[in-house]
């Protein structure tokens, strides 16, 4: 390209070289009219700013029940297979759960390959669809997903119980899709 640079050009180089010469305001965030956690406050009657949640409240994504639902076991062994129908809408669900929270160890297809796993030390990250990972129990998945397992994070802080049934009725449903048909060899 030779010539003289368009207007449009010049415009956003201006804008640009304007920009880069101010400091960023951090100042004006600094000083919000809010109150930071543990501050006195004189709008409540404890002095404080933090609240106390009422009591009985319960954490909405938690649950009440400590049934199947929510810990995947049933008498203290894990659940063979998902305590809620599984749904197309359910799988997809999962899917994207695993997208987001999964993939950037196992792969996107659950291969084991992924960036993270390539540099991670120790045990890697399983390839997810191998015929071990069918046999795995819908209820050890739950546990799995809940309490991690050495390298692998803990994801109850990210996905409800609901979630993390979705994640694993995507799992159980790629897995079948990957097996061989009935009665071929092996
Ligand atoms: C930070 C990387 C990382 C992320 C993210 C991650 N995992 Fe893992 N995962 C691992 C590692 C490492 C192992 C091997 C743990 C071991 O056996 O020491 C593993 C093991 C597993 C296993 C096999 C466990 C076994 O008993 O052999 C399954 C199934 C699994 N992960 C599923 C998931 C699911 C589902 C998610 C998303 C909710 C997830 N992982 C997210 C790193 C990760």
């Amino acid at each position: 390209m030779s010539g003289t640079p368009s207007i449009p050009l010049v415009l956003v180089l201006l804008g640009m070289s304007i920009g880069c010469g101010r400091p960023p305001d951090f100042e004006r965030m600094r000083r919000q009219p809010r109150l930071d956690p543990y501050e006195a406050s004189r709008v409540f009657s404890d002095g404080t700013a933090m609240r106390v949640p009422p009591q009985g409240t319960v954490p909405h994504a938690a649950g009440t029940s400590s049934g199947p639902l929510t810990t995947g076991l049933e008498r203290g062994s894990p659940i063979r297979d998902l305590p809620l129908p599984i749904t197309p809408d359910l799988v997809v669900l999962g899917q994207h759960h695993y997208e987001i929270f999964c993939a950037v160890c196992h792969g996107a297809e659950g291969s084991g390959r992924a960036v993270m796993s390539a540099n991670m030390p120790g045990v890697p990250p399983p390839s997810l669809p191998a015929a071990r990972m069918a046999a795995y129990p819908a209820g050890d998945l739950f546990q799995l997903i809940t309490h991690g397992k050495n390298r692998m994070p803990s994801y109850e802080w990210a996905l409800p119980p609901a979630d993390r049934w979705a994640v694993i009725a995507y799992l159980q449903q790629r897995q079948q899709a990957s097996a061989p048909p009935p009665g071929s060899a092996r």
